[in-house]
């Protein structure tokens, strides 16, 4: 079995590098792959309460056996539930469907500045993190404008940002300011949902390793310092994605996959959407 890398949170948590993504998959088919990525090895699983699929995800956590110190779950406070009391309201909603005591973190999913409610939802993190009921606090697709007001009126600085990544959009401005306040990047639709796996680079590089392309996109961003968290329902794609701690790819060939920025956008545009 591979051993996934950890790295370690501002807060001193530990969260293992590559995890498992399970956005637009059906609850129940979420219980099959859980299980399945638990049974290959990955111990971090990404989820929202917007998914839909968070007791699924709480089946597949229950029925693995994996003790609960093992595993590193995730899950984000929807938009419509933004506020301090919605939001603490809506932490209980998930800690149920999932089935736990606590998660290891917990994001706001999107900053909506629209609802300009960010930082009274961040109180509410603030105090489910020194309640106890999960290990570490973050946000999700902040911009730099967000970010820097939220740290304004912060306590806590926040462990992650998670935000779309992979080589078509590579968020360097914002993994700057990550790295300047001690911030994990944490990248979603880490393979642009496919939409980079052609790209030329990717697939030469891809015949260079005789890896496929996904573990060439997955390998760059271990090698960049991202937290990545592919999806997929598919068996065989759910170990290739884990099976790629035995490579390296050399300073050329990152080179080659960080030429391919070009502001490919395959989510929502976090400044607009509310
Ligand atoms: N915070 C946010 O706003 C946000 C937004 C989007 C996503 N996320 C998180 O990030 C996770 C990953 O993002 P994502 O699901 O959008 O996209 P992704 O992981 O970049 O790509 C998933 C797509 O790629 C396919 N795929 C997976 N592994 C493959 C491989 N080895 N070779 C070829 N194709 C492969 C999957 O197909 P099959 O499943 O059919 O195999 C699926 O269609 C999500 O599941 C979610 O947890 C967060």
């Amino acid at each position: 079995m591979s051993s996934i890398p950890n790295i370690t949170l501002n807060n001193g948590v530990t969260m293992p590098q590559l995890g498992f993504g399970v956005f637009q998959v059906p609850d129940e088919a979420t219980t099959a792959a859980v299980a399945t990525a638990l049974d290959a090895g990955y111990r971090s699983i990404d989820t929202a309460a917007i998914y839909g699929n968070e007791r699924g995800v709480g089946r597949a956590l229950a029925e693995s056996g994996v003790a609960r110190d093992e595993l590193f779950i995730t899950t984000k406070l929807w938009n419509a539930d933004q506020g301090h009391d919605s939001a603490l309201a809506a932490f209980d909603a998930s800690l149920d469907k999932l089935g736990l005591d606590h998660v290891d973190l917990y994001l706001i999913h999107w900053p909506t500045p629209a609802r300009d409610l960010y930082s009274d939802t961040w109180r509410a993190l603030e105090k489910l993190l020194a309640d106890g009921r999960t290990r570490a606090i973050g946000v999700s697709n902040f911009q730099p404008a967000h970010l820097e007001r939220l740290l304004k009126s912060a306590s806590v600085v926040p462990a992650v940002n998670q935000i779309e990544l992979h080589p078509g959009l590579q968020q360097r401005e914002l993994r700057d300011l990550h790295a300047r306040h001690g911030i994990a990047t944490e990248a979603w639709s880490p393979l642009a949902q496919g939409a980079v796996l052609s790209d030329e680079a990717v697939v030469s590089l891809a015949a260079k390793h005789g890896r496929s392309p996904a573990q060439i996109v997955l390998r760059w961003h271990l090698q960049t310092g991202n937290v990545v968290i592919p999806k997929s329902v598919t068996e065989a794609r759910i170990h290739e994605n884990l099976d790629v701690f035995d490579f390296r790819l050399s300073a050329e060939d990152i080179d080659a996959l960080t030429a391919l920025d070009r502001g490919l956008r395959t989510g929502p545009d976090p400044d607009t959407l509310n």
